[in-house]
């Protein structure tokens, strides 16, 4: 065994990927759930499964506890206001990584954003993963004199229900797949790659950056 990875999100599709990769990969996983029944992605994976809200300090103290990452992939991705998005999408980041920089020695840190905060028709979502970027590199600065160091992902469309929900028509699947380079979307376990690198050594002088894995989608858009 690697050690133990905290991640957050884990019930969700890119969640569920990550944290199969990372188990794969001989990682330890401890995630935080809020509803038990929504484990039904992860049946037959070892979990270390940790009951509570994003909210609750003393829950995140138990799943970061001794921790080598963080992986923070919980997120609002439906709503209309400021508010339905900015507590997971931000805040939760903020308290997360507050509580990891007091360990010693202090895990690493990731959270998924999203090419949305490049995004004006997206606003309140994506002001919200446009805040986390922000966030990172504030939080990289601080905490890079203790080794910590704080990352993020920038994905491009990604096959969840999510990306389903967003593009209900074929035709409107069809707009998004040739925006990316790569004439197609990509797929919850490329994320869970670049999480696990991320939340790796590989990645060991990587820190404040928010790391594209978006099948070419920028370099179209710019
Ligand atoms: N799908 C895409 O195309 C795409 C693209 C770019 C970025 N992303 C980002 O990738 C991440 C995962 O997306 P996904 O498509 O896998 O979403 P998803 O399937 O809807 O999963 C969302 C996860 O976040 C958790 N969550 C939501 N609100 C929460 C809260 N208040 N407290 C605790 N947990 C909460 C959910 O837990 P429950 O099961 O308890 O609801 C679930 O585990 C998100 O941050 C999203 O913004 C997705």
């Amino acid at each position: 065994m690697r050690g133990v990875i905290a991640l957050t999100g884990a019930t969700g599709f890119i969640g569920s990927a990550i944290a199969r990769k990372l188990v794969k990969e001989g990682w330890r996983v401890r995630a935080l759930i809020r509803a038990p029944l929504r484990r039904t992605r992860l049946e037959g994976v070892s979990i270390e499964w940790v009951h509570g809200t994003l909210e609750n300090i003393e829950h995140l103290e138990s799943l970061v506890s001794d921790a080598h990452a963080v992986v923070h992939c919980a997120g609002a991705v439906r709503g209309i206001t400021d508010a339905d998005f900015y507590d997971v999408n931000v805040e939760a980041v903020s308290r997360l990584a507050q509580i990891a920089a007091l360990r010693s020695p202090a895990p690493r840190f990731l959270s998924i954003s999203s090419l949305a905060a490049r995004e004006p028709n997206l606003s309140a979502y994506a002001a919200s993963k446009s805040g986390l970027i922000g966030l990172t590199e504030v939080l990289a600065a601080e905490y890079g004199p203790k080794n910590v160091r704080v990352n993020a992902i920038l994905p491009g469309a990604v096959e969840t229900a999510m990306y389903d929900e967003a593009n209900g028509t074929a035709e409107e699947k069809s707009y998004i797949t040739n925006l990316h380079a790569l004439k197609r979307v990509g797929s919850p376990d490329e994320l869970a790659q670049a999480a696990l690198y991320l939340a790796s050594d590989a990645s060991s002088f990587q820190s404040g950056t928010a790391m594209l894995v978006d099948g070419g989608l920028s370099i179209t858009r710019t």
